[in-house]
Order: structure tokens, then C-alpha cells, then sequence
């Protein structure tokens, strides 16, 4: 026999089972986005390394570690996106959306990231993305964490997320932290581990987020970028923190937040849960105010989020907040060839006369014993039987598959009795 080829690591299939609840929290993503007012823009899955390069950081994980770069036919160099925003500011000004405008948007889909695979940490991974250009207020911050908050409340999960919130300045206050941040780890230099050791002259903000105990000792006595703040970026913050709070969204502040792309500036938030293990971040993002000119446009102030979908759903399965639905209400039985060729005619009729109903056909024959066990493995809530009397009378057995009762009616009644029982 041959080898079978399996799934690449860390890329997973989703099953029917799966892609039912799945469904169910894309639609909630897709109601509250549009309940706030915003579009939906469809990114490709590749683009030019540089862009993540640059929009990213050279010396972050995702760029160093994690891309899935090649070479394409034409020498090119592309990458499978680790991320929506880069992409998403990239379509923006490839399609003038964002000079002297205003775009509040959203994209779903695939994210790419060569990680090691564990319980919510994948190769292939999906994100709701949320991108708005061209304000700059924190009420425009409030507004994006108020839509994640709606989100979970709409999914009644709530109580299991915790928002954590901080600043990291502008670029010229964050600048002079750094300044004083680095001399005071090379003064602890002997005693960080490998990974804030290269990171104190690579991205030292990065080691404020170490895990690595010893260093966090250490930390407790480092300066704090609060006392770089000039009057805006404490007033956007806690203008921010008021709002946030007249909207009962409750936080907490992590000096040590700092986010692992590098396009950050003032608000940063992530959204955790101690529900999941190791990968408790569902949903994170800030501003990014200087990504859209780095990239070539005009200087224009930026917000967003990604929230993790797997992350989200394996939450809601764990709690047990959703559940696979059935995908069949109606399933048509019939006998025989003549039987065959009237089923998918009634299939037609009832579907048109029915909308929204889930009518399934039964193919390829079998006693109506057979038939009626695939009825109710389906979980179809009625079956249509046509046996030969049903068909020599010109009419339809509907059975209630939980009460067990039939009735026989005609066929311009069966609609109405489908969906008689089908309300019950
Ligand atoms: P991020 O924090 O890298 O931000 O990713 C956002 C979310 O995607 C994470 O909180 C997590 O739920 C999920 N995620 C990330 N990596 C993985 C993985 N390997 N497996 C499963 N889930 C994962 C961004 O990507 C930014 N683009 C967010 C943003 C938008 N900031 C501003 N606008």
C-alpha cells in the first residue's frame, strides 16, 4: 500500500463538526463589525517579503523565526502573511483609501507563522482583524475594545477575559526610555538569560515581557516608560482609561505589555484568559500611528486588533458555549426509480418554497428502515417518506422524528406541515 501524505504540523483540518461551530462564531464576528459600521476588505495570502520587513520589524520573532518565505518562479521573494495589518495598510494605499480619509475595516482569514505547535499555538491559524485609519482620539481606541468586548458578550464568555492595557509613548519618548532602559540592563547585563542578553541592543522593550524569572527580579528596578510620558501621550492614555471605564470595561494596567510586532505606539491591549494554558492571548493589538508612512503614504494615525479564532473557539468548546449544530431539518426518503426522479423534484419545490430550511435527499436507495436511520443520524427534525401509496395519491408522509407521529397530506400542503412541525 502506498505511504499516505499527511497534514503538514501544526496545520489543522476542520471537520464538519468543526466548521459548524466555527460557523457560528464567524457569524457573531461578522454581526458585531457590522453592527459598528465597519467594511470588510479581503487581503491575499502572499506578499513581498519586504513588506513584513518592514512593517513588522527585521528584528522581531515573526521576521527573524517565523515566515514562511520563498522564492517564487520569478526569483521574487514572498512570504504567506504572519499577520493581517502590514497587508491590510498595504491594500489601503496601493488603493488610495486612507489619504484625508476615514476607514474603519475588518478581514478575516489564514495567518501563517513557523512556531512550535501546541494547544492553541498552530502553523496555519485564523484572525479576525480589525483596522481603522485617519483617527486619532482615544475614543477611537475605546471603540475597538469596546467591539472585542461585545464580542465576548455576545458569546457570553465575558467573565473569562481579562483586558490589560498600557502605553508605549511616541516614537521621540520612547526613544529616551530606551536610551535609559538599555544602560540600566547592561548594567544587569551578567545576569539576563541568552534571549534579554540579545535583545537588550536588538529590541530591549522586548525584554520587559521575558519570562525568564531572574529577570523579571530585575525588572522591578528598572525605569518605567511612564516617566518619559509628555502631557498627550498621559492624557491619551488616561482619556482612554476613563472611557473604557464609563463603558464598565473593566482593565488592568501591564507596564510590562509591549507587544511583539513592532509598529506599536501610545495604546496597547491584549485580551487574556487563564482558561487556555500557555496561549491565553486571544485577541491583541494598539496603535501603530507611524506604520502607514513607513510604508511609504502620507503620515496617517492607526489602530487595530487581531483576535485568534482558534484560540476563541477552543475557549468557547472548553467552556462549552457552542456546540456543532445539525446541518439537516428535512430529510426526503423515497423507493424505487420513480420515487428517485419525484424526490428531487419535491427537493426543488420545497427548498424554493422554504427558504433557509435544510432539505437533504436521500441518494442511493435502501429500505425504508435504512432511510429512516440516516434520518435520524442526520439529526433531521422531519422526514418526508414517499412510499407507493404517497406516490399513487399524489401525496407525502411527514414524520416528526422526536414526537415519532406521521401524517399523510398533499402535496401543496407539505410545506406548510413541514414547517408546522418544524416550528413545534
Ligand atoms: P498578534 O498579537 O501577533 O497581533 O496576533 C493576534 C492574535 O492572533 C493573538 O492574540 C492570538 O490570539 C492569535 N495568534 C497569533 N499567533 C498565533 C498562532 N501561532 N496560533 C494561533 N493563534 C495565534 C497581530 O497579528 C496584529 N496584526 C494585531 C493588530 C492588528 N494590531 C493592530 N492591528
Amino acid at each position: 500500500m502506498a505511504q499516505s501524505i499527511q497534514a503538514i504540523r501544526g496545520m489543522n483540518d476542520l471537520l464538519p463538526e468543526d466548521t459548524s461551530v466555527w460557523q457560528q462564531v464567524e457569524k457573531v464576528l461578522r454581526d458585531t463589525t457590522a453592527s459598528f459600521g465597519y467594511s470588510e476588505v479581503r487581503m491575499p495570502i502572499v506578499e513581498q517579503t519586504n513588506l513584513f520587513c518592514r512593517a513588522i520589524g527585521e528584528v522581531t520573532d515573526v521576521v527573524e523565526k517565523e515566515m514562511y518565505t520563498f522564492e517564487d518562479r520569478s526569483g521574487d521573494s514572498l512570504s504567506l502573511r504572519p499577520e493581517g495589518t502590514a497587508g491590510c495598510v498595504r491594500a489601503a494605499l496601493e488603493h488610495s483609501l486612507i489619504y484625508n480619509q476615514e476607514q474603519r475595516l475588518w478581514y478575516m482569514g489564514p495567518m501563517f507563522r513557523h512556531e512550535r505547535p501546541q494547544k492553541g499555538r498552530y502553523r496555519q491559524f485564523h484572525q479576525l482583524g480589525v483596522e481603522v485609519f485617519g483617527l486619532n482620539g482615544p475614543d477611537i481606541d475605546a471603540e475597538i475594545i469596546a467591539l472585542s468586548n461585545e464580542i465576548w458578550q455576545k458569546l457570553g464568555i465575558s467573565e473569562h477575559l481579562c483586558l490589560e492595557l498600557n502605553t508605549l509613548g511616541n516614537a521621540e519618548e520612547r526613544a529616551a526610555y530606551k536610551e535609559n532602559l538599555v544602560k540600566y540592563l547592561e548594567a544587569h547585563f551578567e545576569d539576563l538569560d541568552e534571549d534579554s542578553k540579545r535583545r537588550t541592543h536588538t529590541n530591549p522593550l522586548r525584554v520587559l515581557d521575558s519570562k525568564d524569572e531572574k529577570v523579571q527580579e530585575i525588572l522591578k528596578g528598572a525605569p518605567s516608560l511612564y516617566d518619559f510620558l509628555g502631557e498627550e501621550s498621559r492624557n491619551h492614555f488616561e482619556t482612554l482609561q476613563k472611557h473604557l471605564t464609563s463603558l464598565g470595561i473593566s482593565f488592568k494596567i501591564n507596564p510590562r505589555l509591549v507587544r511583539g510586532l513592532d509598529y506599536y505606539n501610545l495604546t496597547v491591549f491584549e485580551w487574556t484568559t487563564t482558561a487556555l494554558g500557555a496561549q491565553g492571548t486571544v485577541c491583541g493589538g494598539g496603535r501603530y500611528d507611524g506604520l502607514v508612512e513607513q510604508l511609504g503614504g502620507k503620515a496617517t494615525k492607526a489602530v487595530g486588533f487581531g483576535l485568534g479564532l482558534e484560540r476563541l473557539v477552543l475557549l468557547l468548546t472548553t467552556l462549552e458555549k457552542v456546540a456543532p449544530k445539525p446541518q439537516v431539518d428535512v430529510y426526503v426518503c423515497g423507493m424505487g426509480e420513480e420515487a428517485e426522479a419525484e424526490q428531487l423534484l419535491l427537493c426543488r419545490d420545497l427548498r424554493a418554497a422554504l427558504p433557509g430550511v435544510k432539505i437533504m435527499n436521500h441518494c442511493g436507495g435502501g429500505n425504508f428502515k435504512k432511510l429512516l436511520k440516516r434520518a435520524d443520524k442526520v439529526q433531521a427534525k422531519v422526514a418526508v417518506i414517499f412510499g407507493d401509496d404517497e406516490l399513487k395519491n399524489n401525496t407525502l408522509s411527514i414524520k416528526d422524528m422526536a414526537a415519532q407521529d406521521q401524517q399523510t397530506v398533499s402535496r401543496t400542503d407539505a410545506a406548510a406541515a413541514i414547517q408546522a412541525v418544524l416550528n413545534k
